[in-house]
């Protein structure tokens, strides 16, 4: 794979879980991490210090991304600090189970704003700084496909995210800009409750949860000169949860 040497990624939601992963495997290749989280300061600081301690490159960002005035400073500073923005992955989110009857007119805005709207606008942020042969990734969720119960807001915010991607792949593809979207299944992290854990290893014909480190690397294909040709796509990556 070719090296990320130079190159500046900025990963949302990286203070553990698959954007923690993502950020450490992108540093690995080389590129200059811009490490965002919302609260988790300490465990943000340590994936910072595991990266440089590496030989990596990172800085840790606060911004809530659910907040687009935050999602455009976030994209705005690191073209200022670095003078150039190369990769942006919105990985930045948070499945608050509800039922339909369940939920509040708060609790649909807030899936929207994470999933959604702060994406789009760091996506827009984006467009305007990001190089040439610039890569997006976003992330969703292979639910998007399955249509779990107490999902529809999150899952219907995931959707509108995937479906972001296909119309910015076509605006950035003059660019060679690449915009994708990776859809998870069921992955060992903070996030899964013990009854989504059983969920997740039961419908993987592997029998196993996903590890955050095959999601990133996926993304790591995404976001290089090999995957110049692939564009608009929503690639599940769910141990085959979804075929
Ligand atoms: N794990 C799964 O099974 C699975 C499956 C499908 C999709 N996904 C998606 O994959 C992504 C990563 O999830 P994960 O499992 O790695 O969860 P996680 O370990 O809980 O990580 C979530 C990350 O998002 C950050 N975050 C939450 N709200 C934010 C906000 N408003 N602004 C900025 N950052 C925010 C958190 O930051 P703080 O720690 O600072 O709050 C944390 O870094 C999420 O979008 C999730 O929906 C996960």
């Amino acid at each position: 794979m070719t090296s990320l040497n130079g190159k500046v990624a900025i990963v949302t939601g990286a203070s553990s879980g698959i954007g923690q992963a993502i950020a450490e495997r992108l540093a690995t290749e080389g590129a200059i991490v811009v490490v965002n989280y919302l609260r988790s300061e300490s465990k943000v600081r340590a994936v910072v210090a595991a990266i440089q301690g590496k030989g990596g490159k990172a800085v840790a960002v606060q911004a809530d991304i659910s907040v687009v005035a935050d999602a455009r400073r976030l994209v705005v500073d690191t073209a200022a600090q670095f003078s150039r923005v190369d990769i942006l992955v919105n990985n930045a989110g948070k499945f608050v189970p509800k039922s339909l009857l369940d939920t509040s007119e708060d609790d649909f805005d807030a899936q929207m704003a994470l999933h959604a709207k702060g994406p789009y606008f760091a996506m827009q942020e984006a467009a305007k700084v990001m190089r040439d042969q610039g890569r997006i990734v976003n992330i969703s969720s292979a639910g998007t496909k399955l249509h779990y119960y107490g999902a529809t807001a999150y899952l219907g915010s995931r959707g509108a995210l995937e479906q972001f991607t296909q119309g910015i792949a076509q605006e950035l593809a003059p660019r060679g800009i690449t915009v994708n979207t990776v859809a998870p299944g069921f992955t060992d992290t903070g996030i899964l409750t013990e009854p989504y854990r059983q969920m997740g290893i039961q419908l993987s014909p592997f029998k196993r949860l996903g590890r955050p480190e095959d999601i990133a690397e996926v993304v790591a294909f995404l976001v290089s000169e090999q995957a110049r040709w692939v564009t608009g796509q929503t690639i599940q990556a769910g141990g085959g949860i979804v075929m």
